[in-house]
């Protein structure tokens, strides 16, 4: 079976993924090329084309990979129903859509007492088609939802590279373990580059995001917890990898599933992303309950985090879930009108302050440590603990 290319139904040049959903579309030849998909946008589902005869059998690992299969059938053909047998057996809980040229009553009832989910006529369509994979992709999500609680998904964003994104994710994920009585809270350094939220913790694990990138679709629940290494305060940490790997060595769909997961085990998952923009950083802000930007009252990064705000508000991700943190804020600017012109300038307000202390914050990253374990009453504690209403209001919403 022939892949001939990936059809992602936006037009823009970033391509947000984000429910890691892949429609595997296997059509005839003559199907394929009579088929109308061009021109029509149906939001952010990916469609796999798999050029097949109808009777030919399909890869094990394309179907593995799918959310949803549709599928030609060719009632004159024997082997074409033999095959959706197939696949109804091994794949049980792939939802098919049966498409043909032939929709007379039986044929159709064969098709649904066979398992087939709907049936969409040939010469394919892209309306049609894109009404069925929303609406199966909607029960999906309901049925997803119901079976587990998602923890709340924290993104951490900097300006530009060394203005304290870490050292605030770390502080926050920190505080926010502190006080979780739930299922617990994990930081997840996906600065697959420059990541040392790690080595700020004080941890030193050969296990990374880098193993669970790997692993592609056997992760599960038991690598994701032997690859978090559990902090001096009860934070579960998943390093960035100990050599630098290049950011295209991950992608959407793995990058979601392994957020997937970790939503699934934890309250909270904080992410520490890399400054360069990659389509999977940008999808899973996009999917972000919060966005913090990291800034500092510099002109150059006054001017980055505009720049960034503007990449986000292009991509529809709603400016009410970004929060601008000024770091490093000396004492005399702290809540004074330099942080309003700051804001001025920004187009966005500035909501939180973090004070400027070197010594302590290099102190503590010396150590491996918090802050709070060199100085347990600190300005910029205060700072990180301003933040936690919102983080613990909008919990699992
Ligand atoms: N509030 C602060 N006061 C003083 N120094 C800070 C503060 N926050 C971070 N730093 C320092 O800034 C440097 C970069 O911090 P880091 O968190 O690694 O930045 P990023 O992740 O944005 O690259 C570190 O040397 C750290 O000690
Ligand atoms: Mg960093």
């Amino acid at each position: 079976m022939g892949v001939s290319e990936y059809i992602t139904f936006t037009s823009e040049d970033w391509v947000l993924d984000l429910k890691s959903r892949s429609v595997l579309l296997v059509l005839s030849e003559a199907e394929m090329t009579s088929a109308h998909f061009e021109d029509v946008t149906i939001g952010q589902a990916q469609v796999l084309l798999a050029t097949t005869p109808p009777d030919a059998r399909l890869e094990e690992a394309q179907l593995d990979a799918a959310t949803i299969l549709i599928l030609e059938i060719r009632p004159d053909m024997p082997k074409s129903i033999d095959r959706l047998k197939q696949v109804r057996a091994s794949h049980p809980d792939l939802p098919i859509i049966a498409a043909t040229r032939d929709s007379n009553l039986s044929l159709v009832r064969m098709l649904l007492k066979q398992g087939v989910r709907d049936v969409v006529a040939l010469p394919l369509a892209q309306t049609e088609l894109a009404a069925i994979i929303a609406e199966i992709c909607g029960e999906l999500d309901a049925r997803k939802a119901a079976e587990v609680q998602q923890g709340q998904l924290i993104s951490v964003l900097k300006s530009i590279g060394g203005v304290g994104a870490t050292t605030i994710a770390t502080h926050l994920a920190g505080e926010l373990a502190a006080g979780n009585t739930g299922k617990g809270v994990c930081l997840i350094d996906l600065d697959l580059q420059f990541g040392d939220a790690g080595a700020y913790l004080g941890l030193s694990s050969q296990l990374s995001i880098a193993d669970l990138i790997a692993a592609g679709a056997r992760i599960d629940r038991d690598l994701l917890r032997s690859v978090a290494s559990k902090s001096a305060n009860g934070l579960h940490v998943i390093a960035a990898p100990i050599d630098i790997m290049p950011l295209e060595s991950a992608n959407s769909e793995q990058m979601l599933r392994i957020i997937e997961l970790a939503r699934e085990e934890f309250d909270h998952v904080v992410l520490d992303l890399p400054t360069n923009w990659t389509n999977w950083t940008l999808s899973l802000v996009a999917l972000s309950d919060i966005v913090f930007l990291v800034a500092e009252l510099s002109v150059a990064s006054l001017r980055q985090a505009k720049r960034q705000l503007q990449l986000l508000a292009s991509q529809d991700i709603s400016s009410s879930h970004i929060h601008v943190i000024a770091n490093r804020v000396e004492k005399r600017m702290f809540r004074t009108i330099n942080l309003d012109d700051a804001s001025h300038a920004l187009g966005h307000q500035i909501e939180y302050s973090i004070h400027n202390d070197y010594p302590l914050v290099r102190a503590a990253h010396d150590q491996g440590v918090l802050i709070d374990a060199i100085r347990a009453r600190s300005k910029i504690g205060a700072d990180i603990s301003a933040m936690l209403p919102i983080l613990t209001k909008e919990a699992g919403a």
